[in-house]
């Protein structure tokens, strides 16, 4: 099944979600909530799925963008079987199953020496074998209805460069991150399913707020705010820098990219 030629078709057609149902997972909070927020302006129906509470997002993101269908489900991606719920949430409530986002993803600070295999194993579990259990669940979903559909992945600047010390763990889950969205893209290309990662540099969240403290009390120093002095775009990112793009990958406008990285870093891996 290949793509269609949308040529023909307007910008506001293009960038509408009208109709899609879209699966943010970790979008309590942050990135994912930004990001849930945008796709729910853009026309699709949610569910937002979070180890933490999700009434509050729902209950913000229903209220400003009234006649959207929005659910929050209990999720941990580190789980199986809970990433399984989740998806049959989605189809089960709505019918459907058009975009997925593996948003969840978890970046606490270990120096080298200290790091625990258990350290090591938490965030892979969560950041890359969760990221590859939504793939394939959502996958299997869009493939039985053979509509195709559309992957999201959240890899890092810690995909290309190492950031600092500490973040072994992460930035080698974001490394894999990125391989995995190439493949799954070539893959998944045949039923018309793209898969695409977003690769933010430091975005202003309650978990980067929680990893300053991580890292001096780790004693690897204030790194995080001399990493943000240096972007040439002049600012740390907000979660909304990040969303605008997620809306982009996910929209018709994207329809001929699969299998990319898209930078989100205000020049820093350029520099
Ligand atoms: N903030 C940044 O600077 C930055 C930069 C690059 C990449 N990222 C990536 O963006 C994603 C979101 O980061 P953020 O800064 O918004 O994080 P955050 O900690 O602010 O929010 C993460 C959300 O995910 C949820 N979550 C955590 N573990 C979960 C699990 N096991 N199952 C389900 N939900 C879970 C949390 O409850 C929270 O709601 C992550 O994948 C992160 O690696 C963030």
């Amino acid at each position: 099944m290949a793509i269609p030629d949308v040529s023909g078709q307007s910008l506001t057609e293009l960038f509408s979600l009208e109709g899609q149902v879209a699966v943010v997972t970790g979008g309590a909070a942050g990135i994912g909530r930004a990001i849930a927020d945008r796709l729910a302006e853009a026309g699709a129906d949610l569910v937002i799925g979070d180890i933490g509470d999700t009434t509050d997002v729902v209950a913000s993101i229903s209220e400003r963008h009234p006649g959207r269908r929005i659910l929050g489900t209990p999720l941990d991606v580190s789980e199986a079987a809970s990433i399984v719920a989740c998806a049959d949430v989605a189809v089960s409530q709505f019918g459907r199953l058009d975009i997925w986002v593996n948003n969840a993803g978890v970046y606490p600070s270990v120096p080298l020496l200290d790091m625990t295999d258990d350290d090591w194993d938490r965030v892979l579990n969560v950041n890359l074998r969760g990221t590859f259990i939504g793939a394939r669940e959502s996958a299997r979903r869009m493939v039985a209805a053979g509509h195709g559909g559309v992957i999201i992945n959240l890899a890092s600047t810690a995909g290309y460069q190492a950031g600092g010390p500490g973040v072994a763990h992460y930035v080698s889950s974001k490394h894999a991150v990125r391989g995995l969205t190439k493949s799954l893209a070539v893959e998944l290309g045949p039923s018309s399913i793209r898969v695409l990662a977003i690769a933010p540099t430091l975005i202003e969240t309650p978990g980067i707020e929680a990893g300053r403290e991580q890292f001096r009390q780790s004693g690897l120093g204030d790194i995080l705010d001399t990493y943000a002095q240096r972007l040439p775009l002049g600012r740390t990112g907000v979660p909304d820098d990040i969303a605008r793009v997620a809306v982009f990958c996910a929209s018709d406008l994207a329809l001929f990219m699969t299998g990319s990285t898209l930078l989100v870093d205000a020049g820093d891996v350029a520099l």
